[in-house]
């Protein structure tokens, strides 16, 4: 069969590198890929967004399997796109792709299906938004409505924050209309984690556990990033936590979605925060996460078309996932000045070296592949999060010495990386 993925990070290039071990594959396209998708993938310069010659493509190219990796595409409709034109595509509709377009939308389908997550009020004039806030407690979390590429929480601890947060959002419109709504929410502490589960509308089966790291320096110092790291499994969601999440989190969430004549196909990522008194939900995406991707899919030894094709036809109650035992981590090397303005066209060395270690892959988010002056390819940074530098170990411990090993082979010019990746695992261990 010939699949076509959709985007360009190291989500999607680990997302092509499982989908190349499959024998059921011949041919893989992606949209628009980048130096290391190239390798396994022929890539294809469309825009993700531009969903009707994403879709043009499909058509010409006679693609069997859509395979969507970012959000926007799932949020302009290109399930409903590609669906009414016959083709076969893997994600949610427009209407469902809302639990991650709209914390709104997200918030209230929590609140009828019993989900736990924070106490929460939706404000759409700041006025009332302030009068709220000077009433709380703080830390308050204010959260604008629709996407704002990562940037549209803010978790104030000071009432003066929480008001400048509702100007930035709701007056000053730093997110256009994304800003439109907010949801304001109670503060919960506790360890986040990672759940990423696929649907078939009436059933689910339940990825391995992760966690990312998403601030930009070690110990969670510094600005928020796209995240700089990642490992699989997450101790923190312990055997009994896992069935809890099943239990009390997503299965009144598919059965509610089923129940409302809107069944759900496709990735749920949960984002969770764990403590003492359970696991609530913080947010739903509805695709992959990443970095987590790049760790949980060189454990899943089960063939992912084989996974995608079984919610796709309704056949995941009958499937039975296997997992390498192994932990895995996942580094990743930023360009410099990420996560603000950073240098681009930086070129990279060490790569092969890198990726001929064992049990070590190199999967690439921004990168592309030229031609040197010797006719050697050679790979040039393109993008903020250069490349995830992922490897498997028989513990967590060895996971991350091998992936840091991994790291010390590559190199561009400033690239930074944390130190501490799967420090929570470690400290856990220690305790
Ligand atoms: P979200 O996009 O909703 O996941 O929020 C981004 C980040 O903000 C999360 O990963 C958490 O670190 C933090 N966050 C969001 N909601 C809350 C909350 N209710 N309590 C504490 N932290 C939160
Ligand atoms: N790792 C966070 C996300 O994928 O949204």
């Amino acid at each position: 069969m010939k699949v076509l993925v959709i985007g360009s990070g190291a989500r999607e290039h680990a997302l092509c590198w499982k989908i190349a071990q499959s024998d059921k594959v011949d041919k893989i396209y992606a949209i628009p890929g980048n130096g290391g998708i190239g390798q396994v993938a022929e890539c294809v310069d469309i825009r993700p967004d531009d969903i009707k010659a994403v879709l043009e493509f499909a058509k010409s190219h006679a693609i069997d399997l859509t395979v969507v990796g970012p959000e926007a595409p799932l949020v302009k409709g290109i399930v409903d796109l590609f669906t009414k034109n016959g083709l076969k595509i893997f994600g949610p509709d427009k209407y469902l792709a809302q639990l991650e377009g709209s914390k709104v939308f997200a918030k209230e389908k929590m609140r009828a299906f019993g989900v736990p997550t924070a106490d929460f009020k939706i404000f759409d004039d700041p006025a009332d938004a302030k009068r709220y806030i000077d009433g709380q407690e703080m830390p308050l979390v204010i959260k604008a409505d629709g996407l704002a590429g990562g940037k549209g929480v803010v978790v104030a601890e000071s009432k003066e924050q929480a008001r400048q947060a509702i100007d930035m959002m709701m007056v000053a419109k730093a997110f256009g209309s994304a800003g439109d709504r907010v949801v304001i929410e109670e503060c919960l502490a506790g360890e986040e984690a990672s759940i990423i589960i696929v649907a078939d509308g009436k059933d689910f089966v339940v990825l391995a556990s992760s966690q990312d790291h998403k601030r930009v320096f070690d110990a969670d110092k510094g600005p928020n990033t796209g995240g700089m790291g990642a490992y699989s499994p997450a101790p923190v969601v312990t055997q009994q936590r896992y069935k809890n999440i099943e239990k009390d989190i997503i299965q009144p969430f598919i059965r509610g979605l089923a129940r409302e004549a809107t069944p759900y196909k496709g990735v749920i990522y949960i984002g969770l925060m764990i403590n003492d008194t359970g696991a609530y939900v913080l947010e739903f995406n509805v695709r992959f996460g990443d970095p987590e991707t790049q760790a949980i899919l060189p454990r899943l030894q089960t063939d992912i078309i084989d996974l995608i094709q079984a919610s796709l036809d309704v056949r995941l109650k009958d499937l039975r996932l296997q997992w390498n035992p192994n932990a895995c981590v996942c580094v990743v090397c930023a360009a410099p000045g990420y996560p603000g303005e950073y240098k681009k066209g930086l070129t990279i060395s060490g790569l092969e070296e890198a990726g001929n270690m064992d049990d070590v892959v190199v999967f690439h988010a921004g990168t592309m592949s030229k031609k040197s002056a010797s006719e050697e390819v050679e790979y040039q940074s393109t993008g903020g999060r250069v490349l995830g530098v992922t490897a498997l170990g028989e513990d967590i411990r060895v996971a991350i010495d091998k992936a840091y090993a991994a790291c010390s082979k590559i190199s561009f010019e400033g690239m930074h990386y944390r130190r501490d990746i799967g420090y929570r695992a470690i400290d856990r261990l220690n305790v």
